[in-house]
């Protein structure tokens, strides 16, 4: 079974007022636990959303981590710290920092690795610009980026990742891969995977909203959805879960 997942980015926004009140009207509206509803806040603010979310079925996240376990690494965060917070989960090369911190593929990858070795759930990110889109060069870009991932990781690791197909023109923008174009690379990601292909999910990310969240959820490959802008609003997001609960799970 693949269970679905929805994870909120919440990215560099909110303070501990906001953060509060938008913890609690989640916590307060999602029973559920049919899917996985993870929350990345900013660092500064897991332990606030920790002790929100305990005892709820909402599990938090983190929107990055360092490749490295510990040390002279001034203003990076480990995995072991994360674990230590109580994150499950971890994203990993968004593409905000592939391109402005210039993270290259390697190091996504290690940092991957960095977060499996602390018994966390690395989220993966890949994805295209439009540019390379136009020039029919989707497939190859994922290739490059899930490469160092394929070389490193067992097959036991990769499906203990989650990965994130996330068009870099989607996101933020308000335009979203058609349903049709999403399931294309979800596809062609599964059959890179190996013999862990069937079991890891994948999720679509780039202007998930309340009004595509069903269409996307009804892709065959398409496990649910890494959410940013729309995460910040409790009725948005929670819409957003609503419809990936109905999705259900996928038999693998
Ligand atoms: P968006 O962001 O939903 O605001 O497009 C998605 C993401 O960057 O993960």
């Amino acid at each position: 079974m693949r269970r679905p997942i929805i994870i909120g980015n919440w990215k560099m926004n909110g303070d501990r007022g906001s953060n509060q009140q938008l913890l609690e009207a989640l916590v307060a509206d999602w029973h559920q636990d049919s899917l996985e509803v993870v929350i990345c806040p900013p660092f500064p603010y897991l332990d606030q959303a920790a002790r929100v979310l305990s005892g709820a079925p909402l599990l938090l996240g983190a929107q990055d981590v360092s490749s490295k376990e510990a040390g002279a690494y001034t203003g990076d965060v480990s995995a072991a710290m994360l674990a230590d917070m109580g994150c499950r989960y971890v994203i990993v090369g968004h593409s905000e920092r592939r391109h402005n911190q210039a993270e290259s593929d390697e190091l996504v990858a290690l940092k991957a690795l960095a977060v499996l070795e602390k018994k966390l759930i690395p989220v993966i990110c890949v994805g295209e610009t439009q540019q390379q889109r136009e020039a029919e060069q989707t497939l190859a870009v994922i290739d490059k980026q899930l490469g160092p991932h394929l070389a490193r990781l067992t097959q036991k690791q990769l499906q203990n990742s989650v990965i994130a197909y996330e068009p870099r023109w989607a996101i933020g923008t308000g335009k979203t891969a058609s349903p049709a174009q999403a399931q294309e690379v979800h596809a062609y990601i599964r059959r890179q995977l190996g013999e862990a292909a069937p079991k890891v999910r994948i999720l679509y990310g780039g202007s998930v909203k309340p009004e595509n969240a069903k269409a996307l959820f009804a892709q065959t490959d398409i496990d649910g959805a890494l959410v940013g802008g729309a995460s910040l609003q409790a009725n948005d997001f929670l819409a957003i879960c609503r419809a990936a609960a109905n999705g259900g799970t996928r038999e693998v």
